[in-house]
């Protein structure tokens, strides 16, 4: 199958994790790993699993991830299917109540790529994940790489249960 993942990164946590996701899907798929300035609509017309990883920035993915998602042509694809990631800060087991407040009332970038892409009619395989940096900046959480391939691995045997994929 052809595997369309983008990716938005500032730091370079996220491009990480997308390389992570695209290594297992290179095993046995045609893979387009591209940044989300890259995205257009030549390698969108035969994708079948459309996967695209933001960080989490004020609650929300980045705006170059949001205007690209929104912009997404998705009209010609039969069975396109979609997942989203991105990567977040543990702010559950931080010791700031403000910004525990905010996320539960906020979420993260996944929560807004996953409703924008539900919202073009697009289905969901796995749902979606979040990846933890350690500090604002990073780096990731250790096992977070590894999270990442098990997560890719979950979506692979997902799709290919599907009977248009091959
Ligand atoms: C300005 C700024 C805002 C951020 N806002 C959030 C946030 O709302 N929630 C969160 O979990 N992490 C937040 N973070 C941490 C980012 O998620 C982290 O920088 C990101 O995962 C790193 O990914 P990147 O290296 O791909 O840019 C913020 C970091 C910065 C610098």
């Amino acid at each position: 199958m052809s595997v369309v993942i983008v990716y938005d990164s500032v730091f370079g946590n996220t491009e990480k994790i997308a390389e992570f996701i695209a290594e297992v899907f290179r095993q046995k798929h045609e893979v387009h790993l591209l940044h989300v300035s890259e995205l257009n609509a030549d390698v969108m017309k035969n994708a079948e699993l459309f996967i695209a990883g933001s960080p989490t920035r004020a609650f929300a993915p980045t705006k170059n991830m949001v205007k690209a998602l929104k912009n997404l042509k998705t009209n010609d694809q039969k069975h396109l299917y979609g997942a989203v990631f991105d990567t977040r800060m543990d702010i559950q087991n931080s010791n700031i109540k403000i910004l525990k407040f905010l996320e539960k009332r906020k979420g993260y970038a996944a929560d807004t790529m996953e409703k924008i892409l539900k919202e073009k009619g697009i289905p969901f395989i796995c749902g979606h994940e979040g990846f933890f940096v350690t500090e604002s900046e990073g780096p990731l959480m250790e096992g977070e790489t590894q999270r990442a391939k098990t997560w890719a691995g979950k979506i692979e045997a997902e799709m290919c249960k599907n009977e248009f994929i091959e």
